[in-house]
């Protein structure tokens, strides 16, 4: 049985680290009348934004303030993702333009860490054009920070090692964004290799948390009033394998059910070909999990699928997919489609559609096929020109339009339990979530984010729902309650 390093932070190195880090900010506080600052910049998935959550737990475990914006922070930490291009792209700009803010001041500390700067060509490109950057941290060691900084801040030279170390480390703090919702990494990296995907390059072998570490983490979250609590992995299926502990993600599911409170669980993501009927059962007979299954497709085409080594074809897909809405008729199923990979025909991307038809996806992330250097589909010939993906990029877009309003519109009359999360941005209305995860507005009627208010849907849209509060009708209390 293949054991996983386990590290504590606070013990051995880190505790010198931290306490020599922490001396440096009371003499900066000292100095400049208040502590340090940190800025923490997130690119890419919710696994990130758990990820940033404990780079910010561990400044602030050293004496950091959180700052607000990149120019009021004397350190700043960029959390990188190497999933598409773009991706990349939007980060190394950001890092550009802290250039300036170097020059201002010699002493602000630059880090850039996660997915992108574990690949070996991005290191050297930071390490070649960008030299006002002081270190870099891949995933695996984001909990050598403290170690890192207090070499750094005890030295001129840049820290760029790039050793990764697959661990897992506990008691890491974490500093949540949020007090109502919280992301909790239940196992990390993937074993999987679909021939498109740099993850198992950039985050390593697949490694699960002990259960017990799980549940006293999602304890503690609903003691500490949290209401709406979310799994993370990059394929929290496979939680459990290889491990000794025998406690499998269908099994850690129902344990955390368990635990008494009002919150709902969540989970992310999973894989077609781990999804099981076992594990539907225990979604189905839960009293916190919440009805929504993301199951990224990618493609609907049995010869993509092959291509991309996904280990699934329509068939076994639709089945899981039957059995899903067949225990839980409510069920809100949410997927990932990737178009233009290398070889897809006309055919192949018309298979696509059919599959969307066929499934109804209440909501689809889709992306258009971007090369990851070192992956094998990156090296297949038949690449699709731009302007073809573009267009089957628009017409998968329109397709999920119409089927996503389909999918809302007997939502209509019906009254939803959402957490609000307080007033939109654009238009002053409150918004939050109901258990599918499907986005509710309502006109500000004063909810707090963080409360639960159950919303009477009057108006549907494609990508959410719109309603009015139910009014609680107030009866004179006598005292008695
Ligand atoms: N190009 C486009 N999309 C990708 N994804 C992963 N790798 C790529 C790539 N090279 C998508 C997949 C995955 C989601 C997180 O990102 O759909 O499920
Ligand atoms: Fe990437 Fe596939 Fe692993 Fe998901 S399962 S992270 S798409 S390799």
């Amino acid at each position: 049985m293949r054991e996983v390093d386990r590290i504590s932070l606070g013990e051995g190195d880190s505790a010198a680290a931290i306490a020599a880090v922490r001396a440096h900010s009371a003499a900066f506080a000292t100095e400049n009348g208040r502590p340090p600052r940190a800025f923490v910049l997130t690119f890419g998935c919710q696994q990130n934004v758990a990820d940033s959550e404990k780079l910010s737990g561990m400044a602030k475990e050293m004496g950091y303030e959180i700052a607000e914006s990149a120019e009021a922070a004397e350190l700043i930490l960029v959390n990188t993702c190497a999933i598409r291009e773009h991706a990349e792209k939007r980060a190394l700009s950001i890092v550009g333009q802290y250039k300036h803010l170097k020059e201002k001041n010699r002493d602000l500390i630059i880090g850039v860490c996660g997915c992108m700067v574990v690949q070996e060509h991005r290191r050297e490109q930071l390490r070649k054009s960008y030299p006002y950057v002081d270190f870099i941290l891949g995933t695996s060691v984001l909990h050598r920070l403290p170690e890192l900084l207090a070499k750094k801040l005890s030295q001129k030279r840049r820290i760029f090692g790039g050793d990764e170390e697959y661990a897992i480390a506990e008691n890491v703090p974490i500093l949540r964004d949020s007090p109502y919702r919280a992301w909790v990494s239940i196992m990390y990296g993937c074993n999987n290799f679909c021939s498109y995907c740099i993850v198992p390059y950039v985050r390593g072998r697949e490694r699960s948390r002990a259960p017990e570490d799980v549940i006293a983490e999602v304890r503690d979250l609903v003691a500490r009033g949290y209401k709406d609590i979310t799994l993370l992995g990059q394929n929290v299926n496979s939680y459990g394998k290889g491990e000794s502990h025998g406690v499998d993600f269908a099994e850690l599911l129902a344990r955390l059910d368990a635990i008494e409170g009002d919150f709902v669980l969540r989970f992310m993501t999973s894989h077609p070909k781990d999804a099981t009927r076992r594990l539907v059962d225990v979604m189905a007979a839960g009293k916190h999990i919440a009805h929504h299954f993301h199951l990224p497709l990618q493609s609907g085409s049995d010869t993509i699928l092959k291509r991309m080594n996904r280990h699934y074809d329509r068939a076994a897909y639709l089945s899981i997919l039957d059995y899903m809405r067949e225990k839980m008729p409510d069920i809100a199923v949410t997927s990932d489609i990737i178009v233009g990979f290398p070889g897809e025909t006309d055919a192949d991307f018309e298979d696509t559609l059919s599959m969307l038809s066929r499934v109804r996806f209440d909501m689809i992330y889709s992306f258009i096929y971007s090369p990851r250097k070192g992956t094998p589909a990156a090296a297949m010939e038949d690449q699709i020109p731009k302007e073809v993906s573009g267009k089957r990029f628009d017409r998968l877009l329109a397709l999920q339009e119409q089927i996503a309003l389909d999918a809302n519109e007997p939502l209509m009359g019906t009254e939803q339990r959402v957490l609000c999360d307080g007033l939109s941005k654009d238009d002053g209305m409150l918004s939050g979530r109901n258990g599918q995860n499907k986005i509710v507005f309502w006109e500000d009627d004063g909810t707090p984010a963080g409360e639960w208010a159950t919303i009477k849907i009057d108006r549907v849209a494609p990508f959410a729902l719109y309603g009015k509060k139910n009014q609680v009708k107030v009866r004179k209390s006598n005292g008695n309650f």
